[in-house]
């Protein structure tokens, strides 16, 4: 979290060299989107409008081209998540091998839907599109990691290890 909090107007990076040093790695300020948004991520732990704004700025683009970026991408994120999120593919690849089952059984044992975050945090189960890993379906990943070929019984063994 920047020294004024997430929420506040504007949102300057801790380390504003970094984020030169970022620039200066691509041909044109908007290549570094992603970069930044991720750095903003790590900073802030989700994207706020103050972040939107500030990036905004920096990539000389509209607010709303950060947006647009932003609710692409699964990884990023508007509101807080949890500790761990549970991101199961919907994809048909996935799909057919299991994946609709597997978000059914994953929100029965942490009682919530899909997109929302357990009550002690620690928890988010989100349902995305296609993460480019089609010949080990269905998969589940976890913050950045995969986990293949996934079942009800390795996904109960998963939540364990993760309580
Ligand atoms: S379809 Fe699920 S990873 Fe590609």
């Amino acid at each position: 979290m920047n020294e004024k909090g997430a929420n506040d107007q504007t949102f300057r990076f801790r380390n504003p060299s970094q984020v030169e040093n970022i620039l200066s790695q691509y041909p044109d300020r908007r290549s570094a989107l992603l970069p930044l948004l991720h750095m903003a991520t790590a900073e802030a732990g989700y994207i706020t409008q103050p972040i939107i704004n500030a990036v905004a700025r920096i990539v000389e683009a509209h607010p709303s081209e950060i947006m647009e970026t932003v609710s692409f991408y699964s990884m990023l994120h508007t509101a807080p998540k949890g500790e761990f999120i549970l991101q199961i593919c919907q994809t048909l690849p996935c799909s057919i091998r299991g994946a609709d089952n597997l978000v059914d059984h994953l929100c029965e044992r942490l009682s919530i839907q899909p997109g929302e975050t357990t009550k002690d945090g620690k928890f988010t189960v989100m349902k995305v599109e296609c993460l480019g890993a089609c010949d080990i379906a269905p998969l589940v990943q976890v913050n950045n990691d995969h986990h293949e070929k996934m079942t009800v019984e390795k996904l109960d063994k998963l939540l364990k290890s993760l309580s």
